[in-house]
């Protein structure tokens, strides 16, 4: 807590007209100030704010309150977040200990390389013969950006020369310890060197506080062959995973359009921005995460995905849906061409042609999925009944119920099966209660639920990746598949709760090489149960390619739901016995429950 006399002291400090004016227009109209409402769209100003009360009013959506409540209306920040912004903005003390991790000390001197760094870059492309030449000759005249939309977006050029940012700012007195911490030059022994070199630079910023964590930098030579786009590498400060591009430019648009387009690069953000469509982020190329998701939840429930018409792009959407849709947002799905993304359509029209075709061409999931398989599979009735399951499993994932119904209908419409044989199939699904992800593009099955029965099913899985894939090496840890699954069982001292599978784990595990004769029989029935999946049309990850990422996933769900049966166990197991040392249970379960945390955190991160 911040202590009363601080609040206080923050409090009297502020000047609402001019808190509230960094984010609205406000014109003085006898003792007050009116402006626009900021949360809604209106054209004759209903917002009021009384400096001599110090409060306001928004007579359009009937909020109002203090300064803090403000805050918290406008820019979603809590209570806290509320004050730090007051304080910092009236430059008031708050104790040490009461400030948020990511305000700490240790990471101000971050931030700071970041903002020189920023401002490097937006000098080099403004005011240096290269920059222009090179970086702002790219943006305007290639890229087709104004230059209004350069400087809004803050981006900046990094010329060619090896070391021009570092030197710049070593001059400036930054520590070559903290530059290099800071990504943005690699540091040798008796050398160092910029990361970025001639590309343009996209500052990437927290979405609350707007200051730059990161920076994605484009190569401008079409031809060249280094990489199109470089990042930032991850750091205390800059994690992508958390972070969606574009955020802080738009979330105002984003709340009062109540509605949120999901793209995949920085271009299509910047490029829809200056067509008139300001409610858009991105998930700057990695696979969308639940953190990203719930981000945008906390501006708005609708999204409308927008990824590239290309394959990976289809994939992509594909793979957001069911994430999207477990966390009960409401969902569009845009269907383009291959070849167009979000930045060339949005050259190709006009505003008011970019609206229509925006909302001619998105989708509900259902239908979308539709549009992919009549693309792709046409009238393959096995891909039919696949195509089926897929759009069920969706289906499956939302948890409201009248919604649940809707879908069920349309999808009954789009698919021509009767409504009762498909709640007969969803049933089915809920019931076997492994739900996996299931996708009509070839992809590995992830799972990222905790269910009775997966437990056998994981072990049987962990036998037969051994029997098929034993001696493939899985180049993240360098080892081969058995290898890694010897490792993980020996690190976390796991044994199977069946005692007929552990007595397969230590054969298999005493065994030098890939002699197992005795498990013969089992490889064969594991292949025949497989078959049986490839026949219901779901995809096994049969591709070599896939394995690897299809290990770790087991793995990671093994030792999760090994780790939350041995809880259950060691509380049934203190009930039930008496005289037992409190204190060592407690300080066991908590021991176990950490893990189970780290690693429920682990599997709910999908990149
Ligand atoms: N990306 C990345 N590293 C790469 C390629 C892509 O980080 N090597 C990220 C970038 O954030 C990029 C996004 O993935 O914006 C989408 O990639 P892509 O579609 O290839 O790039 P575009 O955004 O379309 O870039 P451009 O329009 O400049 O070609
Ligand atoms: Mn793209």
């Amino acid at each position: 807590m911040i202590s009363k006399k601080t609040i206080q002291k923050i409090l009297s400090s502020s000047c609402i007209e001019n808190v509230i004016g960094d984010f609205v227009e406000l014109k003085k109209s006898g003792i007050n100030y009116r402006g626009l409402s900021p949360f809604s769209n209106e054209k004759t100003p209903s917002l009021v704010v009384s400096p001599t009360k110090k409060i306001w009013k928004d007579f359009s959506s009937g909020k109002g309150g203090n300064i803090i409540t403000f805050l918290m209306e406008h820019e979603h920040f809590t209570y806290v977040e509320s004050l730090r912004y007051l304080a910092k903005r009236y430059g008031i003390n708050i104790d040490q200990k009461f400030l948020n991790r990511i305000d700490h000390k240790k990471y101000e001197k971050l931030y700071s390389i970041q903002d020189y760094a920023k401002h490097f870059f937006i000098n080099q492309l403004s005011f240096t013969k290269e920059g222009k030449e090179n970086g702002l000759n790219y943006l305007i005249q290639k890229r087709g950006l104004h230059m209004k939309i350069i400087q809004k977006f803050e981006l900046g050029y990094a010329p060619i020369y090896w070391s021009s940012f570092t030197d710049h700012a070593l001059k400036k007195g930054f520590k070559i310890w903290d530059i290099k911490k800071s990504g943005l030059s690699i540091v040798k022994k008796y050398n160092h060197f910029d990361c970025f070199r001639k590309r343009v630079m996209f500052p990437i910023h927290h979405s609350i506080s707007g200051r730059v964590i990161g920076f994605g930098g484009r190569n401008i030579d079409s031809i060249s062959s280094t990489t199109k786009y470089i990042n930032s590498s991850e750091s205390e400060i800059f994690q992508k995973s958390k972070i969606l591009y574009g955020l802080f430019q738009t979330k105002k648009n984003i709340i009062k359009e109540d509605l949120c387009y999901l793209v995949e690069g920085y271009t299509d953000v910047i490029s829809l921005y200056q067509s008139g469509i300001k409610n858009v982020v991105s998930s700057s190329g990695i696979s969308l995460t639940v953190d990203q998701i719930l981000l945008i939840k906390k501006f708005t429930k609708n999204i409308i995905l927008f990824y590239d018409g290309d394959r990976s792009g289809i994939k992509a959407s594909l793979r957001g849906i069911n994430m999207i849709l477990e966390q009960t947002m409401n969902l569009r799905i845009l269907f383009i061409s291959n070849g167009e993304d979000p930045d060339s359509i949005s050259k190709k029209y006009s505003i008011s042609q970019l609206k229509d075709f925006l909302s001619k061409n998105s989708y509900n999931f259902i239908s979308f999925k539709q549009k992919i398989y009549e693309k792709f599979h046409q009238d393959d009735p096995i891909k039919k009944s696949f195509f089926v399951l897929n759009i069920l499993n969706s289906i499956s994932k939302i948890s409201h119920v009248i919604q649940k119904e809707l879908y069920l209908q349309e999808a009954s419409k789009v698919l021509r099966i009767r409504q009762e044989v498909l709640m007969d199939e969803l049933e089915k699904i809920n019931k076997k209660k492994k739900l996996r992800t299931i996708s009509t593009v070839q992809e590995h099955k992830t799972f990222f639920y905790e269910k009775k029965d997966d437990f056998p099913f994981l072990e049987e899985e962990l036998i037969r990746l051994i029997l098929n894939y034993g001696s493939k090496i899985i180049t993240k840890y360098n080892r081969t598949v058995k290898e890694e699954i010897l490792h993980v069982f020996k690190a976390y001292k796991l044994r199977s709760f069946l005692k007929d599978n552990q007595e397969i784990f230590d054969q298999i595990f005493s065994q030098k090489e890939k002699t197992f004769k005795f498990l013969d029989n089992r490889k064969n029935q594991k292949s025949y149960s497989l078959s049986k999946w490839d026949k219901k049309g779901i995809q096994v990850p049969s591709k070599e390619d896939h394995i690897d990422q299809y290990v770790i996933d087991i793995l990671l769900k093994y030792k999760y739901l090994y780790i939350s049966k041995l809880i259950k166990k060691e509380i049934q197991h203190h009930k039930t016995t008496k005289n037992n040392d409190r204190k060592y249970f407690l300080k066991r379960i908590m021991y176990l429950t950490n893990i189970k945390n780290k690693l429920s955190k682990k599997l709910h991160r999908y990149v």
